[in-house]
């Protein structure tokens, strides 16, 4: 049915054309956990090479841990917004002495970490464990709200509860870490927020507010 349907398309896409990225290329959730911090307020192709930089100088969750301010924050250097470093370094303090380097698994327990909060717990979940819950970024308030017409103001911290409900729906309990991330490269490539290429999206079929000629009146932000 239609939402097997949907699942199918969305990643046989991923499959074939999905983004190549460093951190899709194991599971490891240090990495999955350091790459959602640097990507929170950075760009993909600015993250890669710091991202690598810093895996080379601290290859484990011990590493980062126990490394000294002074290099972490010139391991940070460039991507600004240093408080995420030191939020970093306090997860990674957390895991090795509350957690006894046994990580949690769920969303639910992930939001305890320190500057983790529900967008990174979902992709660290969905990514690392496969938990089958909703990475609810800014690029999945986007598709979802076009797909679906949803005219609910993103604004609202409420709306993000109902966008998960709507997302846990539809995302695929067999690959949710592929799901989330699908969403994330087809919000990237066609549905954008200022030029969206919806014709050559792979959701075509299931995009709502591409056939009615209204994409870019979502998502809908309150007007104050
Ligand atoms: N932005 C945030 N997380 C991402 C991921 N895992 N892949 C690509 N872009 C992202």
């Amino acid at each position: 049915e239609k939402i097997a349907a949907f699942r199918q398309t969305l990643l046989s896409w991923y499959d074939a054309e999905g983004r190549d990225l460093p951190w899709r290329q194991d599971q490891e959730p240090y990495h999955i956990l350091l790459s959602e911090i640097m990507l929170q307020q950075t760009q993909v192709q600015t993250v890669i090479p710091y991202y690598q930089r810093f895996l080379a100088a601290l290859p484990t969750i011990q590493d980062l841990a126990t490394v000294p301010e002074e290099q972490l924050l010139q391991l940070w250097s460039g991507l600004g917004y240093y408080s995420r470093a030191r939020n970093l370094q306090k997860a990674a303090q957390q895991l090795v002495h509350d957690y006894a380097g046994v990580w949690p698994r769920t969303a639910a327990e992930l939001v305890d970490l320190a500057g983790v909060g529900p967008y990174t717990a979902g992709a660290i979940a969905s990514i690392a464990f496969g938990e089958a819950v909703p990475a609810v970024d800014g690029n999945a308030f986007r598709v979802f709200a076009r797909l679906l017409e949803i005219d609910l103001d993103i604004t609202k911290p409420q709306t993000r509860l109902v966008f998960s409900a709507i997302i846990a729906r539809l995302i695929d309990p067999a690959r949710p870490g592929d799901f989330n991330q699908a969403i994330m490269d087809i919000g990237t490539r066609y549905m954008t927020a200022k030029n969206p290429d919806e014709t050559q999206s792979p959701l075509r079929r299931f995009d709502a507010s591409a056939a009615a000629g209204t994409s870019l009146q979502y998502p809908v932000r309150q007007k104050k």
